[in-house]
Formats: C-alpha cells, sequence, structure tokens
C-alpha cells in the first residue's frame, strides 16, 4: 500500500512537470521540416519565438490558455491536499479531496485540449512552404496528462489510508 501510494505521489509530480512543459512550450503543432512551430502563446520558426500567432487575440485559444493554467493549479492543490491528508487524515479514511481536485484538474485538461483539438490542432498556422505538419510534443503530454490525471483522481477516491 505504502509502495503504491508512493508510486502515485510520484506520478502525480510527474504530471504537474509535464503539464507545465505543455502549457509553456510552444510545440503544440509542429511542420514536418521540423523548422515551424506553433503553441498556446508564440509563434516559432527555427527556436525563435515570436508573438507573431494570427489568432492571439481569438477568445477560443485565450479559453484553452485558461484551462491549461487551472489544471496546473489544480493539479498542484491536488498535490499539496495529499500530502496534508497523509500526515493529518486519520487511517481508514479515502483521499476524497485530492480525489476530486484531480478530476477538477482532468476536466480543465479536457476542456482545454479539446476546444484545441478542435479549432487550431491543423496545418492552416503554418506557411505555404511549411503545409504539411503534425502534432507537436506539447500536444501529445497534454493527453499524457490527461490520462494519467483520470487515474490518479480515482486512485486517490479508491484508496484507503493505512
Ligand atoms: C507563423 O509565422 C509564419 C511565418 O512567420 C506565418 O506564415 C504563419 O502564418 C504564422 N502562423 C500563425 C498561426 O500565426
Amino acid at each position: 500500500m505504502l509502495v503504491l501510494l508512493a508510486g502515485i505521489f510520484v506520478v502525480h509530480i510527474a504530471t504537474v512537470i509535464m503539464l507545465f512543459v505543455s502549457t509553456i512550450a510552444n510545440v503544440w503543432m509542429v511542420s514536418n521540416t521540423g523548422l515551424a512551430s506553433v503553441g498556446l502563446w508564440k509563434n516559432c520558426t527555427n527556436n525563435s519565438c515570436t508573438d507573431s500567432l494570427s489568432y492571439a487575440g481569438e477568445d477560443a485559444l485565450k479559453t484553452v490558455q485558461a484551462f491549461m493554467i487551472l489544471s496546473i493549479i489544480f493539479s498542484v492543490i491536488s498535490l499539496l491536499v495529499f500530502v496534508f491528508q497523509l500526515f493529518t487524515m486519520e487511517k481508514g479514511n479515502r483521499f476524497f479531496l485530492s480525489g476530486a481536485t484531480k478530476l477538477v484538474c482532468w476536466l480543465c485538461i479536457l476542456v482545454g485540449v479539446s476546444i484545441y483539438t478542435n479549432r487550431y490542432a491543423n496545418c492552416s498556422a503554418f506557411s505555404q512552404s511549411e503545409s504539411e505538419c503534425h502534432h507537436g510534443y506539447s500536444y501529445i503530454l497534454a493527453w499524457i496528462c490527461f490520462c494519467f490525471s483520470f487515474i490518479i483522481g480515482i486512485l486517490y477516491l479508491v484508496l484507503r489510508k493505512k
């Protein structure tokens, strides 16, 4: 049981880090040449990023940014609550509050990445010469965090403190 809790704790920290990297790295879509990429904040060519993101002011992008930031905040809160409960909660109780907070984080990722997929996960972000593209690691990390957050959230709800 202790090993399982320690494992979840490590995966939870990894999820926070991956969410952070995913949100700040501007590598959501990448041109197939690998020279150009776009993210939630900037438009990058040859590793130099500028604010020339054509859809930067759109509400949909702002919503994605907001939900990704919320997901980081809820993931961190859930981690802190878990540590707190680990030391203060009576034996036999479930980590209900950590689990519920982690599932809110999961919902935020779901909303953010869904909107991104619907609106921006296409190659129109790139110039004619770079018109072929694929998903970048930020986008993939966000989906991995989505899966991990669900599993962590459910495990917190199910596990009892021993
Ligand atoms: C990013 O910059 C390139 C060239 O600077 C431009 O062709 C492209 O349309 C820009 N993409 C977005 C989404 O602003």
